[in-house]
């Protein structure tokens, strides 16, 4: 059983790939998640909203922003029955609007992460973290954030060598 959890938000669906709009099978996120699990043999949960945002990524962008003004807080699917027994939990997303999706702060809101490491990971298209980490640590006072790796999601599939290092 392993004592580390990867929790990840991301949307496959239309998206801007190198300056073009492009239907994605697997997110960006959920693809650098994916080279974390094989690296760490964490367990892996995926943050999903109950009403997810459009798949059109011009709708997406209104939705989220919508969301993030509104100080939202959408409902989740599903979680995980409890996060225990992790002591280091990698949280993953795609930068929206320079901070997490929405959901990614209901699900931070759900559970207490005292005591616990949290890693979080981003991918972008230029804005880096952004305000994340911040906004991680004021939803995660008693936690220890450590550095976070940010990667272009267009670079995503490249970037296993510079995650082994970050993990
Ligand atoms: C609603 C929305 C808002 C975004 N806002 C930003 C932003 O502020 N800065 C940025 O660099 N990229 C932004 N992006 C680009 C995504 O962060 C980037 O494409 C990411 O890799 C998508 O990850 P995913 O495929 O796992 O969902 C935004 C994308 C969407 C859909």
């Amino acid at each position: 059983m392993s004592n580390k959890l990867i929790a990840f938000y991301s949307r496959a669906d239309e998206n801007y790939v190198n300056g073009m709009l492009k239907t994605l099978k697997i997110g960006n996120t959920e693809i650098a998640a994916n080279i974390i699990k094989e690296l760490t043999d964490a367990d892996l949960f995926k943050i999903e909203q109950l009403k997810p945002y459009s798949k059109k990524y011009n709708e997406c962008i209104l939705e989220a922003q919508k969301d993030q003004r509104e100080n939202i807080r959408p409902e989740l699917k599903i979680y995980p029955e409890n996060i225990d027994k992790y002591d280091v939990i990698y949280i993953g997303y795609p930068n929206y609007w320079n901070t997490m999706p929405m959901a990614v702060f209901t699900f931070l809101e759900h559970f207490d992460f005292s005591n616990k490491i949290i890693k979080p990971f981003c991918t972008h298209e230029g804005s880096g973290m952004g305000s994340s980490i911040n906004d991680i640590k004021k939803l995660c006072p008693n936690t220890k954030v450590e550095e976070g790796l940010s990667i272009y999601g267009s670079n995503v599939k490249k970037s296993v060598n510079v995650i082994k290092k970050w993990v």
